[in-house]
């Protein structure tokens, strides 16, 4: 099939990477001439694990080309997806300015029938207002062309995106006419091999399946938080109440780790989008959904506040921290927990050598050329001098340190674990004054 896929970000590339593995003919649009620069010439702009040899294969084979050029897009390919950002609004809506806008170059532009597949996440109404803006742009230029617009929402993690996309536990479909359910699911038939059909909705129920999901992930984070700072008070230890109630499988043991918040580009925003649709569309207040969100501003300053129990007054003190993107795998430091550590930090009028092993170019971006946030090549090296090793992204590589030389070169040997990556007996029988979450 010919796929146009507008918008070649996370979500985009990955999409339009693994459907031109399957055979399809894709192009990818995107607004940002770097972007389309870099994989032009045969890198990729963000890290994904297995991404960069999966887009070199197939731009080889031919099945997949990248371009800025609008017209050439919106000719390409029978299916448009809508894969553009859809960031919070300055009141936490999403943001439907991107989305519009592609929807709008669709109009302006197309010849002959197109299925618009919406995969950005965006508000339950949204397929409406692209149907509008669609059949504006078209009677503007007083033509009358057939379309469809179907919602598809993506559920893949950054990280593990590729064989999320390939193996996927679910496709939702939100589609009020034949013609295109079917053809969406011609499309997604190599990638379920082994599943069900795909779950067909309307599609309203589809863009609301999506903010559901990440709602009550974020809400089982923000739960376990909450239980793991009381756990600290009570002097329990959460890992064993995780394993306690993991055991029951009506609650398993996914989504269970407690840690220093959770971010990204999705459940921050997510969450806020769907309080925010509740309580304008609606008229009904999310009261779970606005604690969760509360209790996640409270834990993402959790690390400081421990250091601040420890060491008292954080001015002309030196950090080292471990981990920057806002979970391993990733150079993704959207709402990164390790933004607001670094921005307390700073504002403590302490200092932060830091290191991860790919968000440090990301991180650059973001914080400029702040004198007091320095980066080391290696784990090790963010240590010296540092008066403590501060944990925010629970890298692989950081599972099994030396602890002899943590020890021996930080100042005071305290390690603040945000991750609950080791084992609090062991660590503080080397020596070493570890704080974790809820142990
Ligand atoms: N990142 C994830 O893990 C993830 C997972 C599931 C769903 N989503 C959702 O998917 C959507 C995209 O997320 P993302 O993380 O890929 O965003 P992103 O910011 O990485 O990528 C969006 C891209 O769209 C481009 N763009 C904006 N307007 C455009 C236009 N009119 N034409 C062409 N390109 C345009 C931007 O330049 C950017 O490269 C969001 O709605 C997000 O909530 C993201």
């Amino acid at each position: 099939m010919k796929v146009t896929v507008i918008g070649t970000g996370y979500v985009g590339l990955v999409s339009g990477t693994c459907l031109a593995e399957v055979g399809n003919d894709v192009l990818c649009l995107d607004i940002d001439p770097e972007k389309i620069r870099i994989l032009l010439s045969g890198d990729i702009p963000i890290h994904e694990p297995g991404l960069l040899e999966m887009v070199r294969r197939n731009v080889a084979a031919g099945r997949l080309h990248f371009t800025t050029d609008v017209d050439q897009a919106v000719n390409h390919g029978t299916i448009q997806f809508i894969a553009v950002g859809t960031p919070p609004d300055e009141d936490g809506s999403a943001d439907l300015k991107y989305v519009l806008a592609a929807a709008r170059n669709i109009g302006r532009k197309m010849t002959d029938y197109k299925l618009i597949v919406d995969k950005s996440t965006v508000p339950v109404g949204t397929g409406a207002k692209v149907k509008e803006a669609i059949a504006d742009e078209l009677k503007t230029r007083g033509k009358s062309i057939p379309f469809s617009v179907v919602s598809n929402p993506e559920f893949l993690k950054e990280g593990a995106a590729v064989d999320d996309f390939m193996r996927p536990d679910r496709i939702v479909i939100g589609a009020e006419d034949e013609p295109a359910i079917l053809m969406m699911s011609a499309l997604y038939s190599p990638f379920q091999r082994n599943h069900e059909r795909p779950i067909v909705t309307d599609v309203k129920s589809a863009q609301l399946i999506k903010y559901a999901a990440n709602a009550m992930l974020a809400t089982r984070i923000s739960f376990m938080n909450e239980l793991a700072n009381l756990s600290e008070a009570l002097g329990a230890d959460i890992e064993m109440v995780r394993q306690g109630i993991g055991a029951d499988p009506r609650i398993g043991y996914h989504f269970l780790y407690p840690g220093c918040g959770y971010g990204g580009s999705c459940f921050p925003k997510d969450v806020k989008a769907l309080i925010k649709t509740a309580h304008d569309d609606a008229d009904i207040t999310l009261r779970v959904l606005t604690a969760v969100e509360d209790a996640n501003d409270v834990q993402k300053h959790i690390l400081t506040k421990k250091l601040t129990h420890r060491f008292g007054d954080l001015k002309g003190k030196h950090f080292a921290l471990w981990g920057l993107a806002f979970k391993p795998n990733t150079d993704d430091m959207r709402e990164a927990p390790a933004r607001i550590v670094i921005a307390d930090l700073l504002a403590a009028g302490a200092t932060v050598t830091a290191y991860d092993p790919v968000a440090m170019t990301e991180a650059r971006r973001i914080f400029g050329d702040e004198p007091r946030l320095t980066y080391a090549d290696a784990p090790m090296s963010t240590l010296n001098n540092a008066d403590a090793l501060v944990i925010a992204t629970e890298w692989k590589e950081f599972r099994s340190p030396d602890f002899d030389t943590i020890k021996a070169t930080l100042k005071t040997p305290v390690i603040i674990d945000g991750r609950n990556l080791y084992d609090p007996k062991f660590v503080r029988s080397m020596g070493i004054e570890y704080f974790a979450i809820g142990r």
